[in-house]
């Protein structure tokens, strides 16, 4: 089993707006929650439409917006019932002290006190209103039953309030409160991840792009590696369960959410990070980064100067880090990866028997539409020979899908090891 943490499509958010003058702020909660990836519906009640009108919510949440509880029609749409059942989460945003009080005393009067008693879903207030009807002991009161019964009170701000009153009761920005909700479905998903993931308590350690060879404090030898398909790796690890630590070449990718980053440059430095990373514990080595194989025999210590026709720099050839790890006594499972331009089956297979690998992935870069800069890549993946699955095929996916497939082939290679044990 397996996570995409990165959308939350499968998840369904009812967002219901109440008659304060923070309305105007839940347009844009709409479509930040949107560009998560959350399916929103919008519940509002009649203090909420004096002041925005349901059209904008319509037209940002893509859904007709739900006003009316003795409404015939409204019930044979999509009925309360069926509202409460169909919420995830029902964050109530700004919430009224008219409401809240609502909430408190258990009424069901209107669309959205209804709604709240008719859902098993978890239910968040932002309340926003003047900080003296903040302070107010009836609202302090009902706040406080409303956590005793189980609800999220998410605290307002202070600050200046639209009333010119300076003091606590502004309804935390929207960005904010998106992000809250998105890092509650992030965790919930982690913890199921963690347990019953395909890579669920595993530790596992990814190189990932180029490696930069310092000819003088200037200049450098390097290669056209984005690190786009280990970071898709690491990400699809992460999902999978596995705390997932990242050596980085130099690259310009946001890190993956939940991945432990560690920037190097040279190829000496990646072994040293990665050898570090073995004693720290590593069960799984997915190795991405495409090593340069030389590097400059004596790094200038000063700029060179333009001088001559030719210049010649020495190499000498860098130490190999996937087949070094593989040498170790306590060695990780060992993923290695094959960039070829011709004969890449050959050459893959006869890599996975040198450097002593469990796995290789390997992709023929000479095709102009996958590999190093795509967004898109196809693989086929063999196995060393005490998984006895020989070779599976990666047809031509997004980096996303690829390290998805890989992640399965892992899993499938560790599984069939303790079988076969
Ligand atoms: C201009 C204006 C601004 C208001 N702002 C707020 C507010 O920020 N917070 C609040 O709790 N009530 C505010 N109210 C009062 C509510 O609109 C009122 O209590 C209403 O009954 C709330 O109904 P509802 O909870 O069903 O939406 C405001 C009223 C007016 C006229």
């Amino acid at each position: 089993m397996s996570f995409d943490l990165s959308v939350f499509s499968n998840k369904n958010i009812i967002l219901a707006v109440t008659g304060g003058i923070a309305a105007y702020k839940s347009a844009i909660l709409v479509r930040r929650l949107k560009d998560y990836g959350f399916n929103v519906r919008v519940v509002m009640t009649k203090g909420a439409q004096a002041f925005i009108t349901p059209l904008t919510f319509q037209a940002l949440s893509g859904n007709s917006v739900h006003t009316e509880l003795l409404d015939p029609e409204a019930e044979a749409g999509m009925g309360h019932i069926e509202l409460a059942r169909w919420a995830d989460l029902i964050l109530v945003a700004p919430a009224s002290c008219d409401t809240i009080a609502k909430f408190a005393a258990g009424l069901a009067d209107d669309l959205l006190s209804t709604l709240y008693l008719a859902t098993k879903a978890p239910v968040w207030v932002a309340p926003a209103m003047n900080q003296q009807m903040w302070a107010a002991k009836a609202t302090q009161r009902n706040l406080n039953t409303l956590v005793e019964d189980g609800v999220h009170v998410i605290m307002p701000e202070a600050g200046s309030q639209a009333c010119g009153d300076v003091g606590l009761g502004r309804m935390p920005e929207p960005e904010d409160l998106a992000d809250q909700v998105k890092n509650y479905f992030h965790q919930a998903q982690r913890a199921i991840a963690e347990k019953f993931g395909l890579l669920a308590g595993k530790r596992v350690v990814i190189t990932a792009g180029p490696t930069r060879e310092a000819i003088d404090p200037v200049r450098y030898i390097s290669n056209h590696s984005t690190g786009k398909m280990g970071f898709a790796i690491a990400a699809a690890c992460y999902s999978a369960g596995a705390k997932v630590t990242l050596l980085a070449g130099p690259v310009s990718l946001d890190t993956p959410n939940g991945v432990r980053r560690i920037n190097v440059s040279s190829a000496i430095k990646m072994l040293d990070e990665s050898m570090h990373q073995l004693e720290e514990g590593c069960d799984i080595f997915i190795a991405t980064a495409a090593v340069a194989d030389y590097r400059v025999a004596e790094v200038s210590e000063h700029k060179i100067k333009k001088a001559g026709d030719e210049l010649n720099v020495s190499l000498v050839k860098n130490p190999d880090i996937v087949a070094t790890i593989a040498q170790q006594e306590k060695r990780p499972f060992m993923v290695g990866f094959a960039a070829e331009t011709r004969n890449v089956e050959e050459y893959a297979a006869g890599k996975l028997v040198a450097k002593k690998l469990d796995m290789i992935a390997c992709n023929d870069v000479s095709r102009a539409d996958i590999g190093f800069a795509s967004d898109q890549n196809a693989m086929t993946v063999f196995f060393a020979e005490q998984y006895q699955m020989q070779k599976r095929d990666l047809e031509k996916a997004s980096k996303q899908e690829i390290a998805q497939q890989l992640v399965e082939a892992i899993h499938d290679a560790l599984h069939h090891e303790i079988e076969t044990v």
